[in-house]
């Protein structure tokens, strides 16, 4: 099996699979952290080459599953991945972490994409604290009347002098939230919808200061995920291998229920990263 990873979910799925002698698990990183968090068991990094390049290593490597547990956002990966498992013949699980909700005395603004973002959040302040990482952060340095808290993972290249970087991974908690918030007088956050526990805090603090969030919406799913596999979290992951150790991987093994919403931070609302 070949788990497309990056994020706690996948970590989590590779290591209850690696107790399990009936399954042999390859996870895949895309390679762009320095530092990246490593699954346990085996591990390949880089891309593939588009859709072509991933049928041909899970023919050449002899896969039966693939398991796309990426981040929700990596919509380039997660295309290949629905293209490239018809082609290879593999079995095919979607595994992705349910968004945010808002919850009482949240002020979150919904925007469809960067863009509309970087609009809102002029509107709504003048001292943000962006959450967004750094693949978009060019959408929100073109209004210097916004200072930027630029909170990413890995170094951004050269910003304009409105722009501070804070380089910093998660998790985060709730009391280190609101100190970042207070001490660089945040009127505004801006995030993704990234969903889980990790990075949730930062949402507890903006409600507890009264700072309003401007929350980019997912990426709309693509058609050609209708009818297949989905899960929402690693227990529903394994009941979907049992099905297929069983079934065998002709046979399709999940559920395409949507995604439950969880309020922000909330009981099993899982991780990020
Ligand atoms: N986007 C986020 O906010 C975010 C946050 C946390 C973690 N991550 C993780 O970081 C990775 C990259 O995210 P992204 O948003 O840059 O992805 P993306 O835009 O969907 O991916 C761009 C390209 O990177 C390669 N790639 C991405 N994920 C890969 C993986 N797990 N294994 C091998 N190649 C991969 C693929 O290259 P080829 O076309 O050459 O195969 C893909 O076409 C993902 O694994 C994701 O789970 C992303």
């Amino acid at each position: 099996m070949l788990i497309l990873g990056g994020t706690a979910e996948a970590r989590t799925l590779a290591a209850a699979l690696a107790q399990r002698p009936d399954v042999e698990c390859v996870s895949s990183l895309a390679g762009r952290v320095s530092r990246p968090r490593l699954p346990v068991g085996k591990v390949r990094v880089g891309g593939f080459g588009g859709p072509g390049g991933l049928t041909e290593w899970l023919r050449d490597n002899h896969m039966t599953a693939l398991v796309d547990a990426t981040h929700p956002y990596a919509e380039g990966i997660r295309g290949s991945a629905l293209a490239a498992a018809p082609l290879a013949g593999v079995a095919y699980l979607r595994l992705e972490r349910p968004g945010w909700t808002a919850g009482p005395g949240d002020q979150w603004h919904r925007v469809a994409g960067y863009a509309a973002a970087a609009t809102t959040m002029a509107a709504l302040g003048r001292r943000v604290f962006l959450t967004i990482g750094r693949q978009h952060l060019h959408a929100f340095t073109g209004l210097p009347e916004c200072w930027l808290l630029a909170r990413v993972v890995e170094e951004p290249g050269p910003v304009p002098r409105h722009v501070t970087v804070l380089r910093s991974r998660g998790p985060y908690t709730v009391g280190g939230e609101t100190a970042v918030l207070r001490e660089h007088r945040i009127d505004v956050l801006v995030t993704k919808d990234s969903g889980g526990s990790l990075t949730a805090p930062k949402l507890a603090a903006a409600r507890a200061l009264s700072v309003p969030v401007v929350m980019v919406d997912r990426p709309a799913p693509p058609p050609e995920l209708a009818g297949q596999d989905v899960v929402h979290d690693v227990i529903a992951a394994l009941r979907w291998v049992d099905r297929l150790a069983r079934t065998g991987p002709g046979s399709r093994a999940g559920s395409t229920r949507p995604p439950p919403r969880r309020h922000a931070g909330g009981p099993g609302s899982g991780s990020t990263r």
